[in-house]
């Protein structure tokens, strides 16, 4: 594994994104620092995270033909890769919450930043992102519910040994959609994926509250939602969160 490690950085996306525009990166460089200056989350939030006590970091994957239309199955295959990986010794099974934090109850523990280089109709590297809670305890109310590893399990845990896990671990996932087995990834994220098939509040962007319960994730990565009048609805990112 091909590992920069860097103390300090704004965003290690940001980094690794400009590093690849200069020089030829290996695919699977891994990009990981102590404390982002910067760290950016989905729909221009900012991810935070105390210094030194959490892995934030990224990774190049270099693509030869991977299909735009495709591009939700990387996220599934990367949120199931860092399940996988910080599942192990946990005794309560954490879940995705789409489209892709990692949830312990109903407390994130992870989230996820995926990055596309396209040329034309095809996705030619990744840039993934993650940011993982490992030991901070704990966290400003302001940022919600937000634990840890370490609040989980009770562990500490060897940073070097969970890095080198989680990017094997997404590493094998990842092949899946290299492999073009994508009704296998979708069939393993639908059985992890929190409140599925579940009624569940959701707010949409009028924040008005609704019940309604996932059914199905489209090619797209919306989610097919059951109303309480039994039509479905599909709904992106920008549309529809769930309530707090
Ligand atoms: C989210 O849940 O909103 C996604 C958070 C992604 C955070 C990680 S930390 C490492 C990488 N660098 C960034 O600037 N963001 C991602």
């Amino acid at each position: 594994m091909n590992i920069i490690k860097l103390n300090a950085i704004d965003s290690t996306n940001s980094y690794i994104k400009k590093l690849a525009n200069e020089i030829a990166l290996d695919s699977y460089t891994v990009v990981v620092a102590k404390h982002q200056t910067k760290g950016r989350g989905q729909l221009g939030t900012s991810w935070l995270s105390e210094n030194g006590k959490n892995l934030t970091f990224s990774i190049l994957i270099k693509f030869n033909d991977f299909k735009v239309e495709n591009q939700f199955y990387l996220s599934m295959a990367v949120s199931l890769g860092v399940l996988a990986s910080i599942n192990k010794g946990i005794s309560s099974p954490l879940k995705i919450k789409w489209p892709n934090d990692i949830l312990s109850g109903n407390h994130k523990v992870a989230g996820i930043l995926i990055e596309n280089v396209l040329s034309g109709n095809f996705i030619k590297q990744s840039v993934i992102g993650i940011g993982l809670n490992v030991h901070q305890q704990v966290f400003s109310k302001s940022i919600g519910n937000v634990t840890s590893l370490k609040n989980i399990s009770g562990n500490d845990y060897n940073m070097d040994d969970l890095l080198e896990n989680l990017v094997q671990t997404i590493k094998f996932y990842v092949n899946y959609v290299e492999k073009k087995e994508f009704k296998k990834l979708k069939k393993i994220y639908l059985q992890s994926l929190f409140n599925y098939q579940k009624p569940t509040t959701f707010e949409n962007n009028k924040r008005e509250l609704f019940i309604g319960k996932i059914v199905d994730i489209c090619k797209s990565g919306r989610i097919l939602v059951e109303l309480a009048n039994k039509k479905t609805c599909k709904f992106d990112l920008k549309e529809i969160k769930f309530a707090s």
